[in-house]
């Protein structure tokens, strides 16, 4: 019996995106009726230290792969994964900054906003390909919102859950990152 010669492997290499939001009045036209808060928001990096990360694309016929290694891709290791999902129309997640966690966010599914705030800019991010993450750095505010219907987002962390190294007081974040010694502590 004739077995059918396997096929080769797709190759291991990573196919040009298209490009980031190149300008907020494409983002307006793909998304008639949605807010365009800020005119950066189709920047791929901003002036708050967050950046759109390009992940490998494997396109393959029976589905494309997206993979991430720590301290490869992204510039941390990483200590924990979760991910938001069922997230119900018109609800935000986020309104915090972390003291030392870095973390990645991946639209891996639908599309959300990210507003990031680092005390003095703010920068409105949209995701919606599951090969572009959003590093955030240490000591920047977030919150998400704008989930699409079914949309999951994952979150690659660079530290485990520790409730300790949360800012969830947006006040005491800003004065901490003018006033304090960036780590939420009083100066001293
Ligand atoms: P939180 O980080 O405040 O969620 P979000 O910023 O998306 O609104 O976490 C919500 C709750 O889930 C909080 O009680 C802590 C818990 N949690 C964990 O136990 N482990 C985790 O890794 C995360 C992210 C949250």
């Amino acid at each position: 019996m004739s077995v059918a010669p396997r096929q080769p492997a797709p190759d291991r290499i990573s196919v040009p995106s298209e490009p980031y939001l190149p300008t907020t009045e494409e983002r307006r036209d793909g998304h008639p009726g949605r807010r365009v808060t800020d005119q950066r928001s189709h920047l791929r990096e901003g002036q708050t230290g967050c950046r759109i990360v390009d992940l490998p694309r494997i396109a393959d016929p029976r589905g494309n792969l997206t993979f991430v290694e720590g301290s490869n891709h992204i510039p941390f290791d990483i200590a924990r994964v979760y991910y938001l999902y069922d997230v119900p129309g018109g609800e935000g997640r986020g309104g915090h900054a972390h003291q030392q966690l870095e973390q990645l966010i991946v639209a891996a599914s639908g599309s959300l906003d990210v507003l990031v705030d680092d005390g003095t800019h703010r920068e409105r991010f949209f995701l919606n390909r599951s090969y572009y993450g959003l590093y955030i750095p240490r000591m920047v505010w977030r919150e998400l919102d704008d989930f699409s219907s079914g949309s999951v987002c994952l979150v690659l962390a660079s530290r485990p859950y520790e409730e300790e190294d949360y800012h969830r007081d947006y006040g005491a974040f800003v004065a901490a990152k003018h006033g304090g010694n960036g780590n939420g502590l009083a100066a001293g």
